[in-house]
């Protein structure tokens, strides 16, 4: 007898990528610089570890409403509107364990088996796994990387069949940094109305923002009615071992998306809720403190990677990660992304992990550690592209 069900042994390998190889180099004693993982280096502001405590000791310790505490669904409603512009009301909003939990309610909660789910590639490896299991399949429409990776409507439009359920984005977008403008998503909104698709936004890094702005597709015209938008305080609040997130969505998506959430989780953990409420409706200053410190980062290791032999790095416009390209080396990135675990003990992701369209690059995530650190990553970077054969030229 096969114990495991067929959805688990026939969807794909759920996979964390480089890590998964750096812990056997760890184990036999190397110090490695973990720049593979989105784990910020922050500590969770205090005044919402205090909100926490507060509502633990003043015994919040029972079961929530379903949907989550209504203190924090009314506060959430009053941010989605005010920043996102999107207008659901606290009708519309679903407390989740994470942006994970977001996801995996929003795949479960609206595909039936054979549906077709357009990603944009590259893309995060993290939501495919929930869509098969869901019983979707995957379809995946390049970004065009000689645009910085920029969204081309027709591309999506190629791939939609009779079959295609939904887009799904991520925006500002894990990996390549892009933030993307309101044109491109007014033409991925024209495909949606135009198709009759739902659309599934993934806006962890709303926040995490440096250049221009961030805007929600479900605050465009005709789309609140068709767009579960996917939220969480996990990068922007530093709070990611706290497991928060929420969902917007048009209410009338409310009780499907309970549905599986009663099922899973019956509802997220009482009092938690209210160190999420004082970091949503609390003086936003150490969210801007982290923000900034994440941007000097950004900004140095941008400029070192640029001087390395071989790679060019665009800087990224949010989020905590460096996408650069590698191709200058004429090595692949497995290959390089290998060679700086094994021999530069620097652990980043290879592009391929997010793709087919992220072949050629490396993801460095520049949040995770302290300056120090990030110093000493992009010193044993530059150790190893300049010791490459046949791509001197920069000084490193
Ligand atoms: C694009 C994206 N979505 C979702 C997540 C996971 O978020 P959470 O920890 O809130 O589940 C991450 C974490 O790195 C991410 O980069």
């Amino acid at each position: 007898m096969k114990w495991p069900a067929n959805r688990i042994t026939d969807t794909s390998k759920k996979s964390f990528g480089m890590f998964e190889k750096a812990l056997a180099l760890e184990a036999a004693g190397h110090d490695l610089i973990h720049l593979e993982f989105g784990k910020p280096v922050h500590d969770t502001p205090q005044h919402i570890k205090d909100a926490a405590i507060a509502a633990l000791q003043a015994g919040k310790v029972h079961y929530s409403d379903l949907c989550g505490e209504p203190a924090l669904r009314a506060a959430l409603a009053a941010k989605l509107a005010a920043d996102n512009g999107i207008a659901v009301g606290p009708d519309g909003v679903l407390v989740t364990n994470g942006l994970t939990h977001a996801a995996y309610l929003a795949f479960m909660a609206s595909i039936d088996p054979g549906d077709e789910v357009i990603l944009l590639d590259p893309y995060y490896p993290q939501h495919i796994n929930k869509i098969e299991l869901a019983g979707g399949v995957p379809v995946f429409a390049p970004l065009d990387r000689a645009d910085g990776f920029a969204i081309r409507a027709e591309w999506i439009e190629r791939r939609i069949t009779p079959r295609t359920r939904m887009i799904v984005l991520v925006n500002p977008s894990n990996p390549t940094g892009r933030v993307y403008s309101r044109a491109e998503l007014e033409a991925v909104a024209a495909l949606a109305i135009q198709h009759d698709l739902l659309v599934v936004t993934d806006e962890v890094y709303e926040h995490v923002l440096y250049d221009g702005a961030h805007i929600s597709i479900a605050s465009l015209p005709g789309m609140a009615e068709r767009t579960l938008s996917l939220f969480a305080f996990t990068k922007a609040y530093a709070m990611d071992g706290w497991r928060l997130g929420y969902i917007a969505a048009p209410p009338a998506m409310i009780p499907a998306l309970l549905k599986i959430a009663m099922n899973d989780v019956t509802h997220v953990n009482t009092f938690i809720q209210y160190g999420a409420l004082a970091a949503v409706a609390d003086d936003q200053a150490s969210r801007a403190a982290m923000v900034a410190d994440d941007r000097d980062k950004r900004d140095y290791v941008v400029r070192r990677l640029n001087q390395m032999p071989g790679v060019t790095c665009a800087s990224p416009e949010a989020t905590i990660y460096a996408f650069a390209n590698i191709e200058g080396t004429g090595r692949d990135s497995t290959s390089i992304a290998t060679d700086l675990l094994e021999q530069a003990h620097v652990v980043v992701e290879d592009g391929a992990f997010y793709g087919v369209g992220g072949r050629g690059h490396i993801r460095i995530c520049f949040g995770s550690e302290p300056m120090p650190r990030i110093e000493q990553a992009m010193d044993r970077l530059s150790g190893y592209f300049n010791a490459l054969p046949g791509t001197g030229g920069k000084d490193g």
